[in-house]
């Protein structure tokens, strides 16, 4: 069941971004897959000049039925191009209402499309907001990657949300530290966890603190679509802060080899 969701509580701190450049760093055995699932709305239709369909719509209409998970997958994803990387991604449509529609079908009783163990699947889940949306995805991701700025207000709003947060992903909850904070991931660490310690009465392992990530305009513009990949873009510094996330993350998803395709054309039916 590797997945990965990405969040955040408050601003913008690289949630799209860091979900795309996640997928596209990952070796090529994970097999991986960017989900759109932030319930206000996808971004990388416009951003990657893909197209509208299929997209997390088409996920959810064939996870209803009893389409194994990586034919469901097949239906609702379409390959985004990264460096030389075809990424594949089920994108969102703008505005958010059927992505909100979407969720229930994607994580209800008995849907299995977004466990596959054969895959990574790393979907942005945007904004948490009070309710439901996206808050059952969380639930079922083995890493739950809180986005946040190391600036006083952005992790007074995540401080805010912790008792949800620890509620739903403890020990699985890593905080990622975004581009462009104050503090080192270390004073944040201590921080939070005596929160969570004497505010919460919860383990202190319940969190962990990893980054903070790089500023870097260019690698960012390359997975925002607004600047073509030179030949080593994956040596510039935020492609190998995830590379280097991922290595750290791994132990979290495992990844089961899937069945050879060719196997299974050559199962007597
Ligand atoms: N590490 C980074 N360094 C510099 N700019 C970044 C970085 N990560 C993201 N950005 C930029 O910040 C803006 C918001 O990123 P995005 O991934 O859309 O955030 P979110 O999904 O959290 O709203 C985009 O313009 C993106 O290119
Ligand atoms: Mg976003």
């Amino acid at each position: 069941m590797p997945l990965i969701a990405v969040a955040y509580v408050k601003g913008r701190p690289g949630a799209t971004t860091t979900a795309l450049g996640l997928a596209a760093l990952a070796p090529a055995h994970a097999r991986p897959v960017v989900v759109e699932a932030d319930p206000s709305g996808g971004d990388l239709i416009r951003r990657l000049g893909l197209a509208a369909t299929p997209s997390v719509v088409d996920l959810a209409a064939a996870a209803r039925g009893t389409t194994p998970a990586e034919d469901a997958l097949a239906a609702g994803t379409q390959e985004a191009v990264i460096g030389q990387v075809g990424v594949p991604v089920v994108v969102a449509p703008a505005g958010g209402a059927q992505t909100r529609a979407a969720l229930p079908e994607l994580t209800g009783a008995g849907r299995a499309v977004l466990t596959t163990r054969e895959r990574l699947l790393v979907a942005d889940c945007g904004r948490l907001a009070p309710g439901p949306a996206a808050w059952p995805l969380l639930r079922l991701a083995d890493v739950v990657l809180v986005m946040a700025r190391a600036r006083t207000d952005d992790l007074a709003h995540l401080r805010e949300a912790l008792a949800d947060l620890v509620d739903v992903g403890a020990g699985r909850l890593v905080v990622l530290l975004a581009a462009g904070g104050l503090y080192p991931a270390a004073e944040v660490a201590d921080v939070l966890t005596r929160h969570v310690v004497k505010e919460l009465a919860r383990d202190p392992n319940a969190i962990d603190v990893l980054g903070p990530l790089p500023t870097d305009r260019k690698a960012a513009a390359v997975l925002g679509g607004d600047l073509l990949a030179a030949r080593r873009w994956r040596r510039l510094p935020l492609m190998r802060a995830y590379t280097g996330l991922l290595d750290t993350l791994a132990p979290h998803l495992p990844i089961t080899a899937s069945t050879p395709t060719d196997f299974r054309e050559e199962t007597p039916r």
